[in-house]
């Protein structure tokens, strides 16, 4: 009976209270933020108990608060990957432990899919090609050249990867799109801010369009622009992507064009699919949230009713 005992209390069962342990990527944007606290609540609102480890945006530091989750011997382990390579050790290291590991967000690339149960989050390729087909659509009537400046996420993140390729897709072939310059923001406002300083600054008013993989680097290089003496949204179009509030109020002021949504909003998803696991249940080694996208002629009337 001990035996058993101590079996459902490293491995969980149903209705149980678990402990898990939550590995983020950082507090790098609102999108992040908002992510964070829906999976926080989530958790603590079903009655598990949370351990939470904010990586600061560094690999290292993930690496760290999984091998101490390991150690704790938590019942399973979330994790939003900071970049998609080199996790390999240690999601075996949490496999031998037999503690189950569930990708939120962001996905990793690792050969073995077994290394973690379930992989919920968005569909990033996607809101690239959506990006990308706003562009189409928007400069349908514009002679070329269409001159587009990126504003790409952290380095090596699936999101950065994965909305960089979706756009190319869609404009690649289509001779008047040219992306004349590409560099990481690190998904920061700050950062947005510089790198769109530098673009500007080699750059100037050749720069037709801002394509950046999300809405606070925009909202960062929007501020950038009117430094520089020109309107954001009007002699440069910019496209975001997260639908988040600063994202609507920069599109209500017209300074913003369009914004692909991509939802932090999924904690409770997520620990409904834990729950799932540790009842017995096979889930799907994919989850998609659904999305949507959204432009400045609805950004007033959407703007009161934005969650995050
Ligand atoms: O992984 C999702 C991305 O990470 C969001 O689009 C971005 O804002 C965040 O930092």
């Amino acid at each position: 009976e001990n035996a058993e005992q101590s079996e459902s209390e490293t491995t969980g069962e149903a209705g149980e209270k678990l402990v898990i342990g939550f590995s983020q990527v950082g507090a790098e944007s609102e999108w992040r933020t908002a992510n964070t606290k829906s999976i926080q609540n989530a958790i603590k609102d079903a009655g598990h108990e949370l351990k939470f480890s904010d990586a600061q945006q560094k690999q290292e530091n993930q690496i760290k608060a999984i091998r101490s989750f390991i150690t704790q011997k938590v019942d399973a382990i979330v994790f939003s990957p900071v970049v998609e390579t080199g996790f390999e050790t240690v999601l075996q290291e949490a496999k031998d432990a037999g503690i189950p590991v569930f990708l939120a967000d962001r996905a990793v690339d690792v050969e073995d899919d077994s290394l973690w149960v379930t992989f919920l989050g968005s569909d990033f390729v996607e809101e690239g090609r959506k990006a990308g087909r706003w562009l189409v659509e928007e400069m349908s009537d514009q002679e070329g050249p269409v001159n587009i400046v990126e504003l790409q996420g952290t380095v090596g993140s699936a999101p950065a990867i994965d909305r960089k390729e979706g756009f190319e897709e869609i404009i690649s072939g289509k001779d008047k799109f040219e992306i004349i310059k590409s560099q990481t923001g690190d998904f920061t406002r700050a950062k947005g801010k510089e790198v769109m300083e530098a673009f500007l600054k080699s750059e100037g008013e050749n720069i037709d369009v801002l394509y950046s993989h999300n809405d606070d680097m925009a909202i960062g290089a929007i501020q950038a622009i009117e430094e520089y003496g020109l309107k954001p949204g009007e002699d440069i179009k910019i496209i975001g992507v997260d639908a988040v509030k600063g994202a609507f109020e920069a599109m209500a002021a017209g300074k913003m064009n369009v914004t692909i949504e991509c939802n932090p909003l999924f904690g409770p998803q997520l620990v409904d699919l834990i729950e799932r696991h540790f009842e017995g249940e096979e889930l799907d080694k994919r989850i998609a949230v659904e999305e949507s996208m959204y432009t400045m002629d609805q950004a007033e009337e959407l703007l009161p009713t934005r969650e995050y």
